[in-house]
């Protein structure tokens, strides 16, 4: 975890359905399981000890399948439905401990939501729609506008002000609900399901695009979802719930890695490996590498012994420069390696996904390098790293 402070924080978070919420939340508490308590008391509990952090500037997803918890633990952030017990706090603020009126106003001021279901005025133009909280708000006509216009922009939805809702398409309505969150300029996003209802073209896209978003907003969203393609797609870390609890929390190559239990292990089971595990995962260390002024027998010694395909050349710095392979090296004598660099582009980052590794490698020699945040050799992976790496990634089925 990191050291600075989170944005929000939820701990214990609880909460009880029901007019037998206080006594079941008792007995839930002295240790009842939760099918004993909702047996006796008739109660629902949506959640049960919550706990979990999201930094400024993530994309934190919730997700778990229908009826986990996942929609009631969203509302509970800004109290649009009442936890039972546990504590919220976004920076200092304890949100819980808010009145009504305080409540209200960082609702206005700190929170933007998006919902499934649109919820579009049909019978308003998307800038007004999109002005909608700045009226409320009681902003002069001319300040909203400006602010719901860039808006609008920002969500790809420029020169479609004028027109009304059903003139758009679901994907573009969806926009223009973001756009309306986005108006006010919120910190914080709470997404819930907000591209469920979209085609998959359109809803890949718009995952992408708010991925590319929210780098340059830097804004901290929590987005819910059922769907692990879209937690992996939203590339950022995951609370996996069940039955109102948190099962792990993690990235999903973490969860693939070290699954918590059978459930995890089932819920990422067909997983595509390729894009979730990273080439910094992968790497090995690598054992044929010169300096970029070293000759090229030099190269070629050492290529031979360490049964490299390549030799990984780098510079003073230890930044990858290039690789060059035997044949390249054969009859070039004293020639210094610079001169030599058959491909300067045979690295990914370490943070690359196998499948763009897959790519790279395809294109080749047979060996790639992996490079740190300044290009500094971190490590290497061969065509063989990546069966292994693969081979121990793949689930195995228990039994
Ligand atoms: N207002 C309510 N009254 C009673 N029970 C409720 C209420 N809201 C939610 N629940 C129950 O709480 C549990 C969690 O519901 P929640 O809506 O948070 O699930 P979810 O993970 O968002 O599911 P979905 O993917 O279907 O949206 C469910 O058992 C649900 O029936
Ligand atoms: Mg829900």
């Amino acid at each position: 975890m990191s050291e600075k402070q989170p944005r929000i924080r939820v701990r214990g978070l609880t909460k009880i359905f029901g007019d037998e919420a206080g006594t079941a939340f008792e007995r839930l508490r002295s240790g009842e399981s939760r099918a004993e308590v909702q047996n006796a008391t008739g109660a629902v509990i949506g959640l049960d000890n919550v706990n979990f952090d999201v930094d400024a500037g993530e994309i934190l997803v919730v997700m778990g399948l229908s009826g986990s918890g996942k929609s009631t633990c969203l509302r509970c952030i800004n109290r649009l439905i009442e936890p039972t017990d546990g504590s919220v706090h976004i920076d200092d603020i304890d949100v819980i401990g808010l009145g009504e009126r305080e409540l209200l106003e960082l609702r206005r001021t700190r929170f933007g939501m998006v919902f499934q279901q649109f919820a579009l005025f049909p019978h308003r133009s998307i800038l007004r729609n999109v002005e909608y909280g700045l009226e409320i708000q009681g902003m002069p006509p001319d300040a909203r506008r400006e602010k719901a216009l860039a808006a609008i922009e920002t969500v790809g939805l420029k020169g479609w002000d004028q027109h009304f809702p059903s003139q758009l398409s679901g994907g573009m309505q969806q926009r223009a609900g973001l756009a309306r969150a986005l108006a006010l300029d919120p910190d914080v996003l709470l997404m819930d399901e907000a591209f469920s209802a979209l085609d998959p073209l359109i809803r890949r896209d718009m995952q992408q695009e708010l991925v590319a978003l929210q780098k340059r907003l830097k804004k901290t969203i929590v987005f819910v979802s059922h769907d692990l393609d879209e937690a992996i797609a939203l590339g950022g870390r995951i609370v996996l719930m069940k039955d109102g609890g948190v099962v792990q929390e993690g990235t999903a190559a973490d969860f693939l890695a070290n699954p918590a239990d059978e459930y995890v292990r089932r819920f990422v089971e067909h997983i595509d490996v390729l894009g979730v595990v990273t080439a910094g995962d992968a790497m090995r260390p690598p054992s044929a590498v010169r300096p970029w002024q070293s000759t090229a027998e030099e190269a070629l010694a050492i290529l031979t012994q360490s049964g490299e395909p390549v030799v990984t050349v780098v510079c003073e710095q230890g930044r990858f420069q290039g690789t060059v392979d035997a044949d390249t090296l054969k009859g070039a004598g004293t020639t210094a390696l610079r001169l030599l660099l058959s491909d300067r582009s045979a690295y990914v980052p370490f943070t690359a996904t196998l499948n763009e590794a897959v790519a790279r490698l395809a294109s080749g020699r047979g060996e790639i390098a992996v490079t740190g945040p300044d290009g500094t050799l971190a490590g290497v992976i061969a065509n063989a790293d990546l069966v292994a790496a693969l081979a121990r990634r793949r689930p195995t089925t228990a039994h």
